[in-house]
């Protein structure tokens, strides 16, 4: 079922939430594929009662991106939230999220936005967190389920809802690939033939890392290397970053400790592509 108001939604979401029914929660922008089809999947198998959003956000599009060209399918999307789990999709219009006179924004301060697609996009993350405070507080659900595939997007919504002291429980699943490594994305869809088929580069280049890592390379900037020349082997890739961060603080380090993240944004043509894996010591 649809619904398209915070009203009606409240209404929904009380009468269940009176007779103890938990709450799992999926925000996305919509236009589903297997990846935001897992998060589904794992809140229904954890929840009573799913919740999908399916709204493509303004605020966290810069005015030079892709706001008006976002896909969009909403038929679409209905049908496959539905068939994985989801009870509700709510798509509300700009105007009911962002009345004419909304002026607040939720702002997580730190390196933690700045770095990796902050340096890159830098009012991108404040558009999300006040989207998602504003879902949470619409929907108030007891779980929300995040992907992997957005490691730094999952890393600072986790430190607003300890910062905000929300009661809210954030579970981050895994990323979703292609049978050939490629990472799935709403944007995949950009890609002509020869870039998709070149786009497996990013997974094989943060393999070719975590295998250096996994054989004793701990040094930051040769793991970047051996990242950025495997990307480059592709011709149509252009590399937006490389890097490597200690994970979940996002902090800087040369030497990588217990758990780092290596993250990589790689553009062809117009579309930017981001992937990333998680570098774990096993000794920890
Ligand atoms: P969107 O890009 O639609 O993604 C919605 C959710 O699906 C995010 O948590 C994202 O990490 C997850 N996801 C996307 N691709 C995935 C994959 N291949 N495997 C696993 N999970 C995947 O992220 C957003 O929307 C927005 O920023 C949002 C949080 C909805 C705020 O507007």
């Amino acid at each position: 079922m649809i619904i398209t108001t915070i009203k009606e939604l409240r209404t929904y979401l009380d009468t269940h939430r009176q007779s103890g029914k938990t709450i799992g929660f999926v925000p996305t922008m919509g236009f589903l594929h297997e990846g935001h089809l897992s998060l589904i999947r794992r809140a229904k198998a954890e929840n009573d009662i799913v919740v999908m959003s399916d709204f493509v956000n303004p605020t966290q599009f810069a005015p030079n991106e892709d706001f008006e060209s976002y896909p969009r399918n909403i038929e679409q999307d209905e049908q496959l939230a539905v068939g994985a789990g989801a009870d509700i999709v709510f798509y509300p219009s700009v105007q009911e999220m962002y009345p004419t006179d909304s002026s607040t924004f939720v702002e997580v301060m730190g390196d933690i936005t700045k770095v990796l697609c902050g340096a890159s996009r830098p009012s991108h993350f404040r558009g999300v967190t006040t989207v998602v405070a504003m879902l949470f507080n619409i929907v108030q659900p007891h779980r929300a389920y995040f992907g992997q595939k957005d490691a730094q997007q999952a890393a600072v919504l986790i430190k607003m809802v300890n910062d905000l002291h929300m009661n809210i429980e954030l579970i981050v699943c895994p990323i979703v690939r292609e049978e050939d490594g490629l990472a799935m994305s709403s944007r995949n869809i950009y890609l002509s033939a020869d870039e998709r088929a070149q786009a497996v580069v990013l997974n094989q280049a943060l393999l070719k890392a975590k295998a250096a890592f996994e054989n004793g390379e701990t040094d930051v900037q040769k793991l970047i290397g051996i990242i950025s020349g495997k990307i480059n082997e592709a011709p149509l890739a252009h590399i937006d970053y490389v890097n490597i961060y200690e994970y979940p603080s996002l902090k800087t380090t040369e030497e990588i400790g217990a758990k780092a993240l290596a993250a990589v944004a790689v553009k062809f043509g117009k579309t930017r592509l981001i992937d990333n894996i998680i570098l774990k010591n096993k000794c920890n």
